[in-house]
């Protein structure tokens, strides 16, 4: 009855739930160090604002030492009922090259677009994570405007998850208290494809390690002192060419026999998802002749097996492309983590591996930097159920479960700190967001579904979760 009251006021209100979300792409929240920590303080208050406006009570930012700022928000008024706990993140990666962008990263436009040419919203954040915030707080003043919600919520809205949510451990020191719930649910995972609704029961962990070789005071010319003088370039291509083998699995010793084989059952179910090899290519948008690594199932490889990157390379510039040997070369190296590695483990190894690659004396430097674990959850809870039942249905169509292959620092230590609360990843993005990339976007259609989806499923959350409340 006051879901269908509830799904009304949002149909009646989706222009305005729009803007709130471009509201938040206008502000440019980069938490990279060497970005305005301001911006992420604007967004931190826009947001909380945007909450307010929204029917949120208690609204603040919960500051840590060092930490962008999170926000808090929270309605409380039904005693007896549980408390879901709800995230996003307001903070967002880098434009990169702003040339690239078809409109400005920070301009909020919306066009047509792929893979179906229907309305999206490009910007950074658009999807990745501010539309997650604006999921959580339309469907939340849509039951409000029904005549209340169903059960309790709370809202953490974080400032640098994508800078590997480094303070997480003191801010959940600080506020165990103020976070105790009864489920988890995270709006900031991407759909199997556009249009079909994917609950995420597995994230990768992630460990980064920067890395610098240097053979001279400062570059020389490569004419007049190149052959005896080596050259920290390709130095450095050694040590990073060493990391993998050939065909690109991990060669860093200990890392690969740790890796957990999946059951029979977890195999099936990737099998049984409505996509092959080519739709994996054509999602990804690889290049005809590039070859898929991994010799087994695309989604198995990317879910459940480490793989490693090189993120950036830096020397001289192609701008500056001249007749030099560089002084120094720089690469920041990332090794995506599974079940059962461990994250400082590896960190260590790619750190022993890369100090013994170092040819020719080069002068090196380590900087150890992000150490993220992988989360594997168990889905048999019936908060899962009542999760399959809310996306039937606010998209009209069978949910599938999914892995992932990114990382999301906050779940698996808060799933933890709260008991083993199930944890529901539901996500807004499709394969073709181009979340971290150039021209991100949101596919409007799937926000709407999203949307009637977190609508449903507080309804079905407050029957499967129990008159529990804390
Ligand atoms: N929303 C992503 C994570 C994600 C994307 C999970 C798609 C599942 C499917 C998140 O914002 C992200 O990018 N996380 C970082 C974490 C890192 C900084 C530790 C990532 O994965 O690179
Ligand atoms: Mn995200
Ligand atoms: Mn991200």
């Amino acid at each position: 009855m006051s879901t269908e009251k509830a799904l009304a006021h949002f149909a009646a209100h989706q222009g305005d739930y729009l803007d709130d979300l471009k509201t938040l792409v206008r502000v440019p929240s980069v938490s990279f160090p060497g970005f305005d920590a301001a911006n992420v303080r604007a967004s931190a208050t826009a947001t909380a604002k945007l909450l307010r406006s929204r029917g949120f009570k208690n609204v603040q930012l919960l500051e840590v030492a060092g930490a962008h700022p999170y926000v808090y928000g929270e309605i409380l008024d039904q005693p007896g009922r549980p408390t879901v706990l709800l995230y996003a993140h307001h903070d967002v990666q880098p434009a990169g090259d702003e040339s690239a962008w078809a409109s400005p990263p920070f301009e909020p436009v919306e066009r047509k677009g792929p893979p179906d040419q229907a309305p999206r919203l490009y910007g950074r954040g658009a999807a990745d994570d501010k539309a997650g915030i604006v999921v959580h707080s339309s469907a939340v003043e849509s039951w409000l405007k029904a005549g209340g919600l169903p059960l309790n919520v709370k809202l953490i809205v974080e400032g640098e998850e994508e800078i590997g949510s480094a303070h997480l451990s003191a801010f959940l020191k600080q506020n165990a208290q103020l976070l105790k719930a009864d489920a988890i649910i995270l709006t900031d995972t991407a759909n199997f494809e556009t249009g079909l609704p994917s609950i995420t029961t597995a994230l990768r962990g992630l460990v980064t390690v920067d890395v610098e070789v240097r053979a001279l005071k400062q570059s020389v010319h490569s004419g007049m002192w190149g052959g005896p003088v080596p050259d920290p370039v390709s130095g450095l291509c050694k040590m990073l060419a060493a990391l993998t083998h050939a065909d690109g699995s991990i060669a860093i010793p200990g890392i690969l026999d740790k890796v957990k084989p999946l059951t029979g059952p977890e195999r099936k179910s990737i099998s049984a998802l409505p996509g092959d090899e080519a739709h994996f290519r054509k999602q990804v948008g690889l290049l005809d002749g590039v070859q898929l690594l991994g010799g087994r199932h695309p989604w198995e490889t990317n879910w459940r097996h480490p793989s490693l990157a090189v993120n950036a390379i830096q020397a001289s510039s192609r701008k500056d492309a001249r007749n030099i040997i560089c002084e120094s070369a720089w690469a920041r190296v990332g090794i995506r983590i599974v079940p059962d590695l461990d994250p400082l483990d590896v960190q260590a190894k790619l750190v022993d591996a890369l100090t013994k690659g170092v040819p020719w004396g080069l002068e090196v430097h380590l900087h150890a930097d992000q150490a993220v674990g992988w989360w594997y959850t168990d889905s048999s809870a019936p908060a899962f159920q009542a999760a399959f039942r809310a996306l039937k249905k606010g998209y009209g169509t069978e949910a599938v479960a999914i892995g992932a292959g990114g990382s999301i620092p906050f779940v698996e230590p808060f799933a933890r700190e709260l008991g083993g609360v199930p944890a529901l990843l539901i996500g807004v993005e499709d394969p073709y967001t181009n979340a971290h990339s150039e021209n991100e976007s949101l596919h409007l259609g799937d926000w709407e579904k999203s949307v009637k989806s977190a609508i449903h499923l507080y309804a079905e959350l407050a029957e499967a979760l129990g008159k529990t409340s804390r």
